[in-house]
């Protein structure tokens, strides 16, 4: 047997910020002000930050430096056209307009393309991206595959397109109704699971037939990309780069959030192949956003996003991005903790519903499991199940999804191996005294996207 060998990160560390933990009796006060919501507790009073891993990544010394080229003119800057080259380049999409973030995208496209009484199929919903089309007046179908709700599942690309749920829907509300078909990858809700280059060529060649667009959620595409070498017969010998711009070609065009993949704490764009398509959009984004050479972004930041493409579809990095997420998910799986199977790309999302099985899913066991690893260890989570999925909007009852997940999200290049040491080492304590713990009530619920603010009791 040869010798096992680790791998490190690409990069050393040149700029440190300080964090603190507090003591057990000071964080169990702060999340208990904070109505048991992590989404409400103040950045100082968290110690290792995983809440999400959208914005919180750490840019290099080469985006810091394209900071100081920041061209901030209100028209015409030339950090747009780098980054409209390192889209056209990276992505392959024809015409780009820059968003704040997004959900600036999401919200363009779907007032494009979706008209009311519209369906709109995706691979599982996310968030902001349903809101925005329900918004618009359509109506959003899970189109997944079921392995994909199956957190024991090992199948290697749980976001595929289940093609015999896309048609049945097709059929029953015609093909007229269907704008697009919203595929993402990777499959954030599902636990960052990522869709196979052959699913994606078979849905782009059944939309073809149907004259039905396919828009990509680009956000993590890269990290989809990573999985498709690694995963998919037949692509080990590709790059990343060439399998992101091929897998792109596959769609009419993409939102993106940049501040996963693209390593910037703020932006995104809008990316369209059809002339016609993207002159409404270019018209669009100067009344929500701003002008299409910037669209709500300064031109520095621009620039660092430009420079973030560049960096995002390197091997090394994304090999260590990914690696640093494998680490913790195989720790948790040699201390026997449920966890979604396989490993995703941003993040391990641990099954609540197996963690707390006590905790009827209306008494919130992510939202629990969440507010006690708070308190444990300072560590910040986020819940990903039943205050995550809202409430159907004919008949005002909870969604009951099947993930009752929480999630460790993985900022890019910004904490160690001992960070993660101490994060799964807390979540096999808590699991250890998994019996003893009962669940929450809700007090008070937001209109939309309540998981943001809601605030809760303990029962
Ligand atoms: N699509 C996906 C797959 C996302 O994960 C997100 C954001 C968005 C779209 C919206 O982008 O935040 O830039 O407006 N996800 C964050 C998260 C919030 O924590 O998973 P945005």
């Amino acid at each position: 047997m040869p010798r096992h060998r680790s791998w490190a990160e690409p990069f050393r560390i040149k700029v440190v910020e300080p964090i603190h933990l507090l003591s057990r009796a000071e964080r169990t006060e702060a999340m208990a002000r904070a109505g048991y919501n992590t989404f409400l507790l103040r950045s100082d009073d968290v110690f290792i930050d995983l809440l999400t891993d959208s914005g919180t990544s750490a840019m290099s010394d080469y985006q810091w430096a394209g900071m100081m080229l920041g061209d901030e003119a209100y028209a015409g800057s030339r950090n747009f056209y780098h980054l409209e080259d390192a889209v056209r380049t990276h992505y392959g999409y024809r015409h780009m307009v820059p968003t704040h973030q997004g959900r600036g995208a999401e919200h363009i496209l779907s007032q494009i393309l979706i008209k009311p009484g519209d369906h709109v199929p995706g691979n599982m919903y996310f968030t902001t991206t349903r809101l925005h089309q329900e918004l618009a007046g359509g109506t959003f179908h899970d189109v997944i595959i079921d392995e994909a709700h199956d957190p024991t599942s090992t199948h290697p690309f749980k976001g595929n397109v289940d093609l015999g749920k896309l048609e049945r829907l097709v059929d029953e509300v015609g093909a007229e109704h269907v704008p697009y078909v919203s595929v993402a990858a990777t499959v954030n809700m599902a636990g960052g699971q990522p869709i196979s280059m052959a699913n994606m060529r078979a849905v782009r060649e059944y939309c073809r037939g149907k004259g039905i667009r396919v828009i990509l959620d680009a956000t993590r595409a890269v990290e989809n990309a990573y999985f498709i070498k690694v995963r998919e017969p037949g692509w080990s010998d590709r790059s990343v780069a060439e399998i992101l711009k091929e897998f792109c070609s596959l769609s009419d065009g993409c939102t993106m959030s940049g501040k996963k993949d693209a390593l910037v704490n703020i932006g995104g764009w809008l990316a369209l192949n059809d002339d016609d398509l993207f002159d409404e959009a270019r018209n669009l984004v100067v009344v929500y956003e701003g002008l299409h050479t910037y669209g709500g972004m300064a031109g520095r930041d621009m620039e660092a996003m430009a420079r973030g493409i560049e960096e995002s579809v390197q091997e090394d990095h994304i090999r260590a991005r990914i690696g640093q997420v494998e680490y913790l998910g195989r720790h948790l799986i040699d201390e026997g903790v449920p966890i979604v199977l396989p490993i995703g790309g941003h993040a391990i999302f641990l099954d609540a519903k197996r963690f707390y099985p006590q905790i009827p899913q209306d008494e919130f066991p992510a939202q629990t499991l969440a507010a006690e690893l708070y308190v444990d260890s300072g560590v910040r989570a986020m819940e990903r199940g039943i205050v995550s999925a809202g409430r159907n909007s004919t008949t005002g009852d909870h969604n009951y999804p099947k993930l009752e997940l929480v999630r460790l999200t993985l900022p890019r290049r910004v904490y160690t191996q001992a960070h993660m040491d101490v994060t799964w080492e807390s979540v096999a304590e808590l699991y250890e005294k998994r019996d003893q713990v009962r669940g929450l009530r809700m007090v008070y619920e937001p209109k939309y996207l309540r998981f943001f603010q809601a605030r809760f009791e303990r029962l």
